[in-house]
């Protein structure tokens, strides 16, 4: 039908074409959308690699992109131990139920390792190398993120420090580095790969080695994403040197290291942080973010097409021989546009920068943790008191008005006849009584019941 209609406008021309006036009007419209959606949806990882008995960590593998990649991961078989905020979540609960399920793997679980707090991210690390025998570990994916809307005020962690950069920096910074020995002492064949998230906007990322998480520097609420662009940025630059200490390491066996740290640049995507950051944060913002969202839909990405460069980054052989460290976007290996990723020094001091803060920050919220936890102590312990007092108060009640106990003064005699005087007022106390009483109950019934059947 379509060759014999073709056919025929080849000859007599395109009017014969049902609906041409239309198609005339519009079809370049159409074709040029069809045509840049198709461009912006980006490239497409051609690499696969199995999966199965490989153990991977995922930071924000609940929502947007780090979600997509874990569906992908583990529907090819692998282990994914995903790091949430907490996993006392029952929707958490579900997503793992649903996630098993469509995925047809059973081997997902969640740990408790809240970004937000370095005391969590400590525990998780060192519950995890704790564990003896050590366990595997093929890679982690660092996917977590904080983006602050504009006109929001500044937002800190429970450390103190600015969200994005305590959640995007500081804690993959501290993750990474705590899980150093497991990423290293994993068997000179096993192909070990991390993969961060990095953005665009590390390009606008401001460093200041005197205030690297802009504790001091006033934030700026009409320009939260220069924050955080830094996150990235130090991110970034934290992952070359990390790679470059991976490489230094002398392992036992004398094998060449065997840990891959790349950062990936997934491309604007349609995800609850591009939402969250477009609408800034407030229903009208939602609204107009929905009223634009064929332009989001053209020109963003979806968390599939996101994840393709995560996918090359992690399938494809080309990173077995490659040195770590590489910039990947579009599943091409890119150089940073950014002068100090060929700044050694710089990613040097950044990096035992980031160290010194970390421990000092860890310290403060360590005593502000005992403050609190003596506080809470104290306040229990009061409560216990009372809580005891009144169970005390409540015992004697109950033996005062026991009758079958002999009082022991006028008080309690007292207070015994009272009890008795209450029930005497409130229920039947003899067995004549009781036989009165249910014969009155019945004779009534039976004189309503003849009553009605006179009606
Ligand atoms: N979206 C884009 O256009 C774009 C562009 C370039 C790069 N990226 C990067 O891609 C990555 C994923 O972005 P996305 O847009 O998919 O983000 P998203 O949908 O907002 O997801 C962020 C994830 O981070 C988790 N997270 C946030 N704070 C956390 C905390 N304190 N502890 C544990 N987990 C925490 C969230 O967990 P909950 O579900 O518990 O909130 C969620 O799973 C980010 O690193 C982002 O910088 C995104």
């Amino acid at each position: 039908m379509p060759i014999d209609i073709l056919t025929n406008a080849f000859v007599n021309g395109p009017e014969i074409i049902p609906g041409w006036p239309y198609i005339k009007a519009y079809g370049p419209l159409a074709l040029t959308l069809g045509i840049t959606k198709y461009y912006f949806r980006g490239s497409v990882n051609t690499w696969e690699r199995d999966m199965h008995g490989k153990v991977y960590m995922v930071t924000g593998g609940t929502s947007g992109l780090g979600a997509e990649i874990v569906r992908e991961i583990a529907s090819k078989g692998a282990q994914i131990i995903l790091l949430v905020r907490s996993v006392q979540d029952s929707w958490l609960i579900e997503y793992i139920e649903d996630l098993r399920e469509s995925t047809d793997n059973f081997m997902i679980y969640a740990e408790e390792c809240d970004l937000d707090s370095l005391y969590s991210v400590r525990k998780f690390a060192t519950k995890w190398l704790d564990n003896q025998p050590p366990r595997r570990l093929d890679g982690v994916i660092c996917c977590a993120a904080e983006t602050i809307p504009i006109g929001k005020t500044r937002q800190t962690t429970i450390d103190g420090i600015e969200k994005q950069m305590g959640v995007n920096y500081l804690a993959h910074y501290h993750l990474l580095t705590l899980l150093a020995p497991s990423l290293r002492s994993q068997p000179p064949d096993r192909d070990v790969r991390v993969l961060i998230a990095t953005c665009a906007t590390q390009a606008l990322g401001q460093i200041d080695l005197n205030d690297l998480v802009f504790e001091n520097t006033r934030y700026e609420t009409r320009k939260p994403y220069k924050l955080y662009g830094t996150s990235k940025l130090l991110l970034g630059l934290f992952a070359k040197d990390f790679q470059r200490r991976c490489n230094e390491y002398e392992r036992k066996d004398k094998a060449p290291t065997n840990v891959k740290i790349n950062l990936i640049n997934p491309g604007l995507m349609r995800t609850p942080s591009t939402r969250r950051f477009l609408s800034m944060g407030s229903i009208w913002g939602l609204i107009i973010y929905m009223i634009l969202y064929p332009i989001w839909f053209i020109f963003f990405k979806n968390a599939y097409e996101g994840q393709q460069s995560f996918l090359f980054a992690l399938w494809s052989p080309i990173f077995l021989t490659m040195n770590g460290g590489q910039l990947i976007q579009e599943c091409k290996v890119l150089k940073p546009s950014r002068k100090e990723f060929q700044d050694v020094e710089l990613q040097k001091t950044i990096f035992d920068k980031t160290e010194e803060l970390i421990s000092r920050v860890e310290k403060q919220s360590a005593i502000e943790r005992k403050r609190q936890e003596k506080i809470e102590e104290m306040s229990k312990s009061k409560e216990q008191r009372l809580k005891e007092a009144k169970e005390r108060h409540l015992a004697e009640l109950k033996k005062k008005q026991d009758l079958t106990e002999k009082p022991q003064d006028t008080e309690e005699l007292q207070s015994k006849l009272n009890f008795l005087r209450q029930q005497i007022n409130k229920e039947v106390l003899f067995p004549e009584d009781v036989s009165s009483a249910t014969n009155a109950i019945k004779s009534n019934k039976s004189n309503s019941k003849s009553k009605k059947s006179k009606k």
